[in-house]
């Protein structure tokens, strides 16, 4: 008898990161598999799942127009009741630390379902930052029953919050798998790609940039822009911004960039384009979680723009600097990396990828069909 499992997502990564191993398990007769989609991301998830073309069993369609949080978790727990009422599903999969997974993983907890939590066992120790990811992956930490943990540093830190270790799976991320199945496309579509940045001038240094967390709104993304604003005065850089859909961040980016020449603000890109933007880029500045990850298997040096990071793998590994929200770090290390005259750049653009091989999705499906 095949197993019934449930994947509850609901933004752009959560989208991206399982679709991989989504697509491996509804290949294996251990599993019927099913999606939910919460649609607390109504265009960036559709935009990503229609990608890797999965179209969700369920959708419950909880994005409003400057959501709040508390409104978001209870409108997905309402959804989602009678979604468990109808799969009765053995399993539920969550991944990451949105508000959907929080509300995802306690639904499934409130009916005495199964949770694998994939992504697990990141941590900044700080339960405020980032705001509210941190306090998110540790109360599903809590009540998750198979933890697929990104790497050993994040066993690590299950560990250390009083984990059982029978229960964690060191398996790489599933971006890994995400980032080579858009290479291929890549390949094959790179004419028609390019297609969509023709006003960016390839013979300078491309710079790709984004940025959309919570605790960077207001001051921190202010910085952020005067910063890229300083930078742009240079001869021998052009920026490509694709800009999260969030009305907060829109307003913010578009009144202190739309007027530079060299500072390409676009809508968000469907996956293939922005990695095949990350190819072409020099340097990446962002304070995306999934870029981070993203650019080492590109070899891009990455400034990471925020106070602190769950991801410290790729700073160890040498492919990422944290540079805070601060305006003269941002523009001084942005400087050192382009002028290369400290070797900085060469540095970082060969250290080695720490984050997965590509085949995270098919360990985590092997587990599974043995433990569950
Ligand atoms: C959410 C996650 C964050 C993740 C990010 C990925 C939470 C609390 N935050 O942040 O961890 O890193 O997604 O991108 O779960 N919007 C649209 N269209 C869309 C998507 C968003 O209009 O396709 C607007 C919504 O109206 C919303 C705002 O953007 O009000 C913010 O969306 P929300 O999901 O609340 O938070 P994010 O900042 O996107
Ligand atoms: N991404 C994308 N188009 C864009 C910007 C990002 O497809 O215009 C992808 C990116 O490659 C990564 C994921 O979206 O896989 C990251 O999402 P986001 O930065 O919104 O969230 P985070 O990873 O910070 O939670």
């Amino acid at each position: 008898m095949s197993k019934k499992v449930l994947f509850v997502l609901g933004t752009r990564p959560e989208g991206i990161k399982l679709a991989p191993l989504y697509l491996k398990m509804r290949e294996s007769d251990a599993f019927d598999v099913k999606v939910c989609s919460t649609g607390q991301h109504r265009e960036m998830l559709d935009q990503a799942l229609d990608f890797f073309d999965v179209e969700p069993d369920y959708k419950l369609n909880v994005m409003r127009e400057n959501q709040t949080l508390s409104g978001v978790t209870q409108a997905i727990l309402g959804g989602l009741d009678g979604v468990l009422d109808d799969f009765q599903p053995d399993l539920v999969i969550v991944q990451g630390d949105t508000t959907t997974v929080l509300a995802g993983a306690l639904g499934a907890f409130y009916r005495g379902i199964k949770i694998a939590h994939v992504e697990a066992g990141l941590r900044t120790w700080d339960i405020h930052t980032p705001f509210p990811e941190e306090a998110n992956r540790v109360l599903v930490s809590r009540i998750t029953d198979f933890h697929f943990a990104p790497t050993e540093e994040a066993k690590q830190n299950l560990l250390r919050d009083n984990v059982n270790p029978d229960n964690i799976y060191v398996s790489g991320n599933t971006v890994t798998d995400a980032i080579l199945l858009a290479r291929d496309i890549v390949e094959n579509n790179g004419e028609s790609i390019s297609n969509k940045f023709t006003e960016v001038n390839f013979s300078k240094k491309v710079i790709l940039l984004t940025s959309h967390r919570r605790e960077n709104l207001g001051e921190g993304l202010n910085d952020i822009c005067r910063s890229v604003a300083k930078i742009a005065e240079r001869e021998d850089v052009e920026f490509v911004f694709p800009v999260h859909l969030n009305p907060k961040v829109r307003e913010t980016v578009y009144a202190h960039l739309a007027h530079l020449e060299n500072v390409h603000l676009m809508e968000p890109l469907e996956y293939p384009e922005l990695v095949w933007i990350l190819g072409k880029s020099h340097i990446v500045m962002t304070d995306s979680g999934g870029i981070q990850e993203e650019a080492p298997s590109l070899g891009k040096p990455v400034l990471v723009m925020r106070e602190s990071t769950e991801r410290p793998e790729g700073v160890e590994a040498g492919t990422a600097k944290l540079v805070g929200v601060n305006y003269d770090v941002i523009t001084d290390t942005a400087t050192r990396l382009l002028d290369n005259t400290d070797g900085l750049f060469d540095q970082m653009a060969h250290a080695v990828n720490p984050y997965g091989d590509g085949d995270c999705s098919k360990r985590i499906t092997e587990t599974l069909a043995t433990v569950l």
